[in-house]
């Protein structure tokens, strides 16, 4: 893009502060900035404005399996779920690709060590449970990771130094996300360089999308995959491919299916599973307003209580025909380093800006059915998103131990 027309569409849009260092610029980083500034896509930033209006429709609560049903259904959900394992029909896709700056370390967040006597890494630890499945099914479950720009290149090489922590290589296949640029909370673009905008990964709603643009999909149809699996990465107790959840949602004749835990107190962090004008779906913590997340039955339980884990299954053929929808954006506010005016990074020490991101929660809604599909939380929930405190390495190493892994 020219020099002068970039102006011109900067201006437009009230962001010319992005080319105040133009001229310092060598011909590498103009490339880089112009290139950035063409990619924007300015309907998208145009919603930072709007978040107040965001209207949600009639919520009401949905019906899933509790952990009882399942012990009874248990051996039959089991076989017909280790049946499809065997087969081959099931994939595992690791979500990798968020920036973790909550956990307030640079390098991606699998690469955390949270052993204490001997090292044990996230990425590790989330092998060893797949390992369980292949065990326990007698065959290998293909394992696709998403990662994103910015941690793409130190994650392969993470995986490749370790070997692969075992698993055989040619099970596991890396793809990347796409970037989103991130804004001030007046709606003004932050640069991370002189050159550079500041960019972060667009959300892990468009896994799907990614996994096309990068040929994997192709791949797993060669494979004859017929489940994804999708997990986060920070949840080191996350049980992927469980042949006993494959099965209950195989056995339910629905598109999807979403583990969760019962939210331990109303003001939990986590996405609640609810009907959304008659459609599954699932409600962030940040949207659920504090009335409905204290409601309570007459037993005093939570109505709103299914927190999702972030493991969802997903039926292979609905796939396409969501990713050529386009998911609703959600503007979430983070601490986004950035240039100051004079040109210097700054690491901000509170929310100082908005990132934009497409949620695969969402992604449930388009689905038009799921089966949601209690775990216990003590065996299968130890998020890592914070160093100390709730969801932190504190907390999951306690569970951990509890689960007979030693650290
Ligand atoms: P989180 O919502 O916890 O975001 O991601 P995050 O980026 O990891 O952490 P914070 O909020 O900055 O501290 C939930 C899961 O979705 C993945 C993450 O890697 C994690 O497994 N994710 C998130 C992506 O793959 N891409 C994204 O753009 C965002």
């Amino acid at each position: 893009m020219q020099y002068g027309e970039m102006q011109k569409i900067l201006s437009e849009h009230g962001q010319l502060h992005v080319l105040k260092w133009w001229d310092e610029l060598d011909e590498a980083g103009r490339t880089q900035l112009a290139k950035q500034i063409g990619q924007i896509d300015w309907e998208l930033l145009s919603l930072v404005h709007k978040e107040a209006e965001a209207d949600r429709g009639e919520i009401l609560p949905i019906d899933g399996l509790d952990l009882g049903e399942i012990a009874e259904r248990r051996e039959e959900f089991f076989s017909l779920g280790s049946s499809a394992v065997r087969e081959g029909k099931v994939a595992a896709v690791m979500l990798a690709g968020g920036q973790g700056t909550r956990l307030g370390s640079d390098a991606p967040k699998g690469t955390f060590d949270i052993g204490l006597t001997k090292p044990l890494y996230i990425f590790e630890q989330l092998i060893r449970n797949l390992e369980d499945v292949v065990r326990t099914c007698g065959a290998y479950v293909p394992l696709f990771i998403m990662t994103s720009e910015a941690n793409d290149a130190e994650t392969q090489a993470f995986f490749r130094e370790h070997a692969f922590f075992g698993y055989p290589e040619r099970e596991i296949f890396f793809f990347r996300q796409e970037m989103a640029p991130a804004v001030d909370l007046n709606g003004k673009l932050l640069m991370s360089a002189k050159d550079s905008l500041a960019l972060s990964p667009n959300g892990n709603g468009g896994w799907y999308a990614s996994l096309m643009r990068a040929g994997l999909v192709a791949e797993a149809e060669k494979r004859g995959i017929e489940w994804f699996n999708v997990f986060a990465v920070d949840n080191v107790l996350q049980r992927m491919a469980d042949p006993v959840f494959l099965g209950a949602t195989i056995a339910s004749g629905l598109a999807t299916g979403a583990k969760y835990v019962r939210k331990a107190y109303p003001e939990e962090r986590v996405g609640v599973l609810c009907l959304e004008d008659g459609l599954p779906g699932v409600i962030e913590y940040y949207e659920l307003d504090r009335k409905m997340a204290e409601l309570r039955d007459q037993a005093g339980r939570l109505v709103y209580a299914y927190g999702v884990t972030l493991n969802y299954l997903f039926r292979a053929d609905i796939l396409r025909s969501i990713a050529e929808k386009r998911l609703p954006v959600h503007i979430a506010k983070k601490k986004v380093p950035c240039l100051n005016a004079d040109g210097v990074l700054v690491e901000p020490e509170t929310e100082n800006g908005c990132k934009f991101e497409t949620l695969i929660l969402d992604m449930i809604r388009c689905a038009g059915s799921c089966l949601p599909f209690e775990v216990e939380r003590e065996r299968e929930f130890a998020p890592i998103k914070n160093r100390t405190g709730t969801d932190s390495v504190d907390t999951a190493r306690v569970l951990l131990e509890k689960n007979g892994v030693k650290l």
